[in-house]
């Protein structure tokens, strides 16, 4: 995607300097910072502590990470460290264990010598499949879109609520809830977003509410409780959502609060889709509840980050002294309220036969 007229994605390979670069996040929209990163500890910390974030990219980082660790060390006793470490820096998003052992099975038969190679091309794929993967679930989006246009009065917008940031930051390009709102802003279609903020961490407001401005997308920033109201006056014609992980029954771990808004989209009607790559489904889970949820430092939900007058980025407390925090990150919204799965193969029910016919390969 653009970020001013330079094309961007959110990590690559600078063959120049032999380094992953990546959008340090944590600045965002204030500040655009590209860092590299270089040893294990550093994508380790950048995962853990979110300077990249969001299912996809979490895992197309891990394979950038276990192909910088062959380069400086391709033994098996390494290549299982690395799995272990990286795969412990984020529990919920399965793409960080999908893409950990994609890397993994390709290398434990090869040769020590042949390892470094293999593992860079490897994980270059991975990123490259990523964007062509998101680039599909817009295509079968837009459809969706499409249709909604097609019922309105013309050159009324398409209003479509998204909670979280599912755009391209948190994949390599395209996002996946987003790649259908580029799609259908690129084909003319009105559209028009409401940002969910995204307590605690604002990814909404900081990441979506940037990626939005970017593109000139028309697009207005609302406090996580306004969803449900917005719903029950007709101002919301979809709900598109992105997927830190998918149980093979269709039940969808998502950032917390995304239950919250399949509940008030099922009592008003409104469609609740899910965009779903297909690395993000966990076939060894069916109920939504054995998925791990994440419980972040209570510091995120005490205090906020924002840019000072001026110009700062500076955090502040926002609760008492002393008041304890709970922060689980994410929630799971059950298969019952999910309109649909936007796939990159295509749009399916999110139940058991659903995923299978899908992609009945992976289901068997
Ligand atoms: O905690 P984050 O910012 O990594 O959470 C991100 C989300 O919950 C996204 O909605 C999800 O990863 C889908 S991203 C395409």
């Amino acid at each position: 995607m653009k970020v001013g007229s330079a094309n961007y994605r959110s990590i690559w390979h600078d063959e120049t300097k032999g380094r992953v670069r990546i959008i340090d996040q944590r600045w965002l929209p204030h500040e655009f910072r590209v860092v590299d990163l270089i040893s294990r500890a550093d994508f380790a910390t950048a995962i853990a502590e979110m300077w990249v974030r969001g299912a996809p990219l979490i895992g197309a980082a891990a394979a950038h990470a276990i192909a910088e660790e062959m380069k400086r060390d391709p033994s098996d006793a390494n290549l299982d460290s690395a799995w272990e470490e990286l795969h412990a820096t984020r529990p919920t998003a399965v793409n960080l264990r999908w893409a950990l052992d994609e890397m993994r099975t390709l290398l434990r038969p090869l040769p020590e010598s042949e390892r470094a190679t293999a593992a860079h091309k490897r994980a270059l794929e991975i990123c490259d499949e990523d964007v062509e993967i998101n680039r599909m679930i817009g295509v079968h989006g837009l459809e969706i879109i499409r249709e909604i246009a097609a019922t309105k009065p013309p050159g009324a917008p398409v209003n479509i609520l998204t909670h979280c940031n599912a755009g391209w930051l948190a994949t390599v390009d395209w996002g996946t809830a987003t790649s259908p709102i580029y799609h259908a802003h690129a084909e003319g279609i009105p559209v028009h977003v409401w940002v969910d903020e995204t307590r605690p961490r604002n990814q909404g407001a900081l990441l979506t509410a940037w990626e939005m401005n970017s593109h000139g997308i028309p697009h207005h920033l609302i406090v996580d409780n306004a969803g449900g109201h917005l719903m029950q006056h007709g101002q919301v014609d979809v709900v598109i959502v992105g997927t830190d992980r998918t149980t093979a029954a269709g039940d969808v771990c998502n950032k917390i609060g995304t239950y919250l808004k399949a509940l008030a989209a099922a009592d008003n009607n409104v469609p609740f889709y899910v965009a779903l790559p297909s690395p993000t489904i966990d076939w060894t889970v069916r109920k939504g509840h054995e998925i791990p949820i994440e419980e972040r430092d209570g510091r995120e939900v005490t205090h906020v980050q924002g840019r000072l007058a001026d110009g700062r980025v500076s955090e502040v407390q926002i609760s008492p002294d002393g008041t304890p925090a709970g922060n689980p990150a994410f929630d799971v919204t059950p298969a019952r309220l999910v309109t649909g799965l936007i796939t990159e193969r295509g749009i399916c029910k999110a139940s058991p036969e659903g995923l299978a016919a899908m992609f009945p390969e992976r289901a068997a």
